[in-house]
């Protein structure tokens, strides 16, 4: 059952209701988490709290609760909800000031938390069609705000343009995706952009590095040319919820055989047992 937590109060998230004063509302002051539930339990959760505490500083965000009791707020979320297979969304506003201002008021910051369930198909896995598009997003990717209107844009240009979704170039090189980090595949060495102010720093691109290593893979955190993407042998999107996903085109041109690629089954099968592990120690 789909449930929601606004300020100290439980309800359907339907019945959430949130003041027009509120600066997430009025200015997009605010910063997000969006976090996988596998079998109940809530998927590399220490590093979104810390990413979020991160997000907060960066936005002169004080936080309202310490990391434990992040964990219990989003923990009662999932257990409330009883789903299995779930997405938490976590939004941490500056709070309700009803003078209209630029400069931060002292208030108390909104915490919103839903839960919707969401079924992880495995067997539905489709090499999904992609187009490159400049990044004109702001210079601080690397912040999990709410304003999410520039990525908004890209994704819908691209879906208007017949594909599912757009990697992004900025002076040449890639970001990220509209939402989530971009990998490129050439001789079993996996390629993705090293951590910057323009993109986010993203937890399932970390785990798909760490895990690749331990499987033997070369992972260089290097820039990736606009160019290089034509002559991979596999492209990949990695995000919360999405884990790792196919790319088969780029710009109209087949990305390798078009097909699943060998190392995609190899991390995907090691992104599976990464989740079983994590499940199995805390049960
Ligand atoms: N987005 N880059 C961008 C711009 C993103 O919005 C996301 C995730 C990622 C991947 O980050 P992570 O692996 O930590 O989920 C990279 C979430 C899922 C969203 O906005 O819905």
């Amino acid at each position: 059952m789909s449930i929601a937590y606004l300020n100290g109060q439980w309800s359907k998230p339907e019945d959430a209701k949130i003041s027009v004063f509120d600066r997430g509302f009025m200015f997009g002051d605010g910063v997000y988490e969006v976090m996988p539930v596998y079998h109940g339990h809530i998927f590399t959760l220490d590093q979104h709290i810390a990413r979020l505490k991160r997000s907060m500083a960066e936005v002169r965000i004080q936080s309202p609760l310490d990391a434990s009791a992040w964990k219990a707020l989003l923990e009662e979320a999932v257990s409330r909800s009883a789903e299995h297979n779930a997405l938490i969304y976590l939004q941490v506003t500056r709070g309700i000031a009803s003078e209209r201002s630029h400069v931060y008021p002292e208030v108390s910051p909104t915490i919103l938390v839903t839960v919707t369930p969401s079924e992880f198909d495995e067997q539905t896995i489709k090499p999904i069609s992609v187009i490159c598009k400049t990044d004109f997003r702001w210079a601080r990717g690397d912040i999990k705000v709410v304003s999410l209107i520039a990525n908004g844009m890209l994704k819908n240009q691209a879906m208007d343009e017949g594909f599912d979704d757009a990697i992004l170039i900025r002076d040449g090189l890639v970001t990220e995706g509209t939402s989530s980090n971009v990998f490129a595949v050439k001789d079993r060495v996996l390629w993705t952009p090293p951590k910057s102010e323009y993109l986010l720093h993203g937890i399932t691109r970390d785990q798909t590095i760490e895990l690749a290593r331990g499987h033997g893979l070369e992972v260089r955190e290097e820039n990736i040319q606009e160019n290089f993407l034509k002559q991979a042998d596999e492209i990949w999107l990695t995000a919360s919820g999405l884990e790792i996903l196919p790319v088969g085109k780029v710009n109209g041109q087949t990305v390798g055989n078009g097909c699943v690629g060998e190392t995609w089954y190899l991390m995907k099968k090691a992104f599976q047992e990464e989740i079983l592990k994590a499940i199995e120690k805390i049960d």
